[in-house]
This record gives C-alpha cells, structure tokens and sequence, in this order.
C-alpha cells in the first residue's frame, strides 16, 4: 500500500499537460496501484497521475463500488448535459455546481496495454471527464460558470491550505458528498 501526498492547486504540475504512456511495464502497474491506494485512502471517487506529482495520462475512479483504471484515454462526450456538484481531491473541501456531458465513451488502455472502451453516464461520466481534464491541465474550476468561478477562487485564497504543497488538514469525506475527484 502506497498513499502519496495529493499535490493541491498552485502547485505547477496540475496546470502541466500529461505525456502518453509508452511503456505498459511494471513501473506503470505501480503507478495505477500507488493511485488507487492514495484515491480510496482519501477518499476520492477519481485521481489522475498529475495529482500525485506523475505527469503521465493515467487515472484512477471508484464510481458505484466500481474500481477501475485507464491509460491514454480519448473521450467521445453526448451533447446532453447534466447538472451537479463536483470537487476535487486538489481543492480540499470545495465543490461546485459544475456542468458536464450526461454520457461519456471513453477509449484507451489497461495497464496490461490491452485497448479497452468504457461507457459510463451520471457520475462515472463526470469522474471521467474531470479525470481527463487533468491530464491536460485542465481544473474543474475553468468549467465553472462566471459566478461561480469568482466564488470558487474567493474561497480558494481563503483557504486554510493555499501555498501549502502538502495537505495539513484532513477533509471530511461528507464534505462533498465523496465527490473528491
Ligand atoms: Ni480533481
């Protein structure tokens, strides 16, 4: 079991672009287990390689008792749109209403390097969509609304945690509901 320290935004990593994964070797197993631990240890239902400071385009979700992993993913997005709070594991205690696609189809591979498609609606869907977006350093607050964006970076300077590269608090899975991602 391997948790690592989550990286919190400021940090430079989580604005970086993730490169591909090109080696499907046991360094890349490690790395989907060390994200898995660290994911449930939270608890997150969503964690993506930059988070804990790996700039590969791997992520981890724990949707529905569901547990699962994709390596280089590639994601096609239905045009029907859902509503619902979202955080994230790098924004201690926050979330916002965050607007996403309803369903998603998401291509890319195992960590064995077999090509898998995966389909998921609803939460599996979001997860799926913010994990993605941290790969190319994308954060879940530049999908927010205008008003909302300017709550959610009030509240971000307000923070206990800002300028710290390491969490110092231990948030509260009821926080945001699990939706840590
Ligand atoms: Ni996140």
């Amino acid at each position: 079991m391997a948790v690592k320290p989550i990286r919190l935004f400021g940090d430079p990593v989580l604005r970086t672009p993730a490169q591909p994964v090109k080696d499907f070797d046991k360094e890349l197993r490690t790395l989907v287990k060390d994200l898995e631990d660290t994911m449930l240890e939270a608890p997150g239902a969503g964690l993506a390689a930059p988070q804990i400071g790996v700039g590969l385009r791997v992520f981890t979700y724990y949707v529905d008792g569901t547990l699962g992993h994709l390596i280089n993913p590639s994601l096609d997005l239905s045009e029907e749109l859902q509503e619902g709070e979202e955080g994230c594991l790098s924004f201690p205690g926050l979330s916002y209403e965050t607007p996403r696609a309803m369903r998603v189809v998401a291509k890319g591979f195992t960590m064995h390097g077999e090509p898998v498609v995966m389909e998921g609606s609803e939460l599996l869907a979001r997860a799926v969509q913010h994990e993605t977006d941290h790969l190319d350093g994308i954060l879940f607050i530049d999908r927010l609304d205008r008003e909302t964006r300017k709550l959610a970076l009030k509240a971000i300077r307000e923070a206990a945690w800002t300028g710290d590269p390491v969490p110092q608090i231990k948030v509260s899975p009821h926080s945001t509901f699990g939706l840590g991602l």
